[in-house]
């Protein structure tokens, strides 16, 4: 189990740590090699994802993640952008399907902004397709077109990119509650109107899952008002990055939620779906449990370790139940600690 560890910028590096304790604690033999990936990567090599780290993480049978960006990097040209790193690793590797869980811990549900009986026992996953659609259409670009600047992106689908995220997302749901409900925006953008007929042609393949569609308006809406209606979510690579934002908050906070992107044969990059957060990076204060709960999903998804997965989940359940709290979900009555001491918490709970 050979694993790239691409700790990235801001709190990047100090969740990592802790993932990579857990890891260790773990003891099941995996060879760990760290590489440059965002905002670091640029000012080593100028290249937010370095020819080394190429190699890296062609040879890894896992590739685990931080997060990169911040706003030191802002002003560079859009190839130098840390994001571009992130898209670049994506793509290379054809990680087309992003794997969102949503889960509220019972212990969090005061932590969610909306009111507790609305969230409470909520368990979605968002499945969004992540090597497509307007992140990586071309043409794009801003020029001058009769003397004013025209910003432009092409949105686009084959079918092909549409029936392999749709089977992933239908397997998904045949392991859950066989709820599938596909979002996208047929009234306007033919692009989705395609993406509507091939799930509708994919249905009779999967007759024990129940497939619904929504607009991608609606979808917004009803997340906020009845999320538990969901079971699994599938949609393209943009509405996918929007609701999936969106769907972390009714968790209470986004500092849980661990995601999966998966080539065809499993293997795949594991990364909270939280940002770099520079305003709190190096403080010693990030909450590591999406970055742990990503080792989880590596341990399943890419490694088949059902039970060592089951172990770290257990472990993070346990802290919480424990009253262990960093700033982002912490609560009068539990206990705050910082980044370390949550590590050293899911440590001992291991
Ligand atoms: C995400 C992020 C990325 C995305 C950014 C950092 C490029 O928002 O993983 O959701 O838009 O995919
Ligand atoms: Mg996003």
């Amino acid at each position: 189990m050979k694993i790239c560890v691409l700790p990235g910028d801001g709190i990047g590096p100090e969740i990592m740590a802790e993932a990579v304790r857990v890891l260790d604690a773990l003891a099941l033999g995996c060879e760990l090699e760290r590489g440059l990936l965002g905002g670091g990567a640029v000012d080593a090599t100028g290249d937010p994802y370095p020819e080394a780290t190429r190699k890296l993480a062609r040879a890894a049978d896992a590739v685990l993640l931080g997060a990169v960006g911040g706003p030191k990097w802002d002003a560079l040209p859009r190839e130098q952008r840390p994001e571009r790193g992130l898209l670049g690793i994506r793509k290379e590797l054809g990680l087309f399907a992003n794997l969102r869980p949503a889960i509220l811990y019972p212990e969090l549900a005061n932590a969610s902004t909306l009111k507790p009986e609305v969230v409470a026992g909520l368990d979605i996953l968002i499945v969004r397709e992540l090597t497509g659609d307007i992140y990586f259409g071309q043409p794009r670009g801003i020029e001058v077109r009769d003397g004013e600047r025209y910003g432009f992106n092409t949105m686009h689908y084959t079918e092909s990119e549409i029936r392999r995220i749709g089977r992933v997302a239908f397997e998904a749901a045949r392991r859950r509650n066989r709820r599938l409900c596909s979002v996208d925006k047929m009234n306007v953008l033919e692009t989705t109107q395609l993406w509507r007929d091939v799930m509708t042609e994919l249905a009779p393949e999967y007759p024990d899952v129940e497939l619904s569609h929504m607009l991608v308006d609606n979808a917004a809406m009803q997340l906020v008002r009845a999320p538990k209606q969901f079971d699994v979510i599938v949609t393209g690579n943009m509405f996918g990055d929007i609701l999936s934002d969106e769907a972390s908050m009714l968790t209470g906070s986004i500092g849980m939620l661990p995601s999966a992107s998966l080539d065809e044969r499993n293997k795949g990059l594991y990364e909270p779906c939280h940002g770099s957060a520079p305003d709190i990076a190096g403080k010693g204060v990030a909450n590591p449990l999406a970055t742990i709960l990503s080792v989880a999903m590596m341990l399943r998804y890419s490694f088949g370790l059902e039970e060592a997965a089951q172990r770290v989940e257990a472990a993070v359940k346990r802290v919480l139940a424990q009253g262990y709290r960093t700033g982002d979900i912490h609560e009068p009555g539990t206990r705050r600690v910082g980044t370390r001491e949550m590590g050293d918490a899911v440590l001992a709970a291991l």
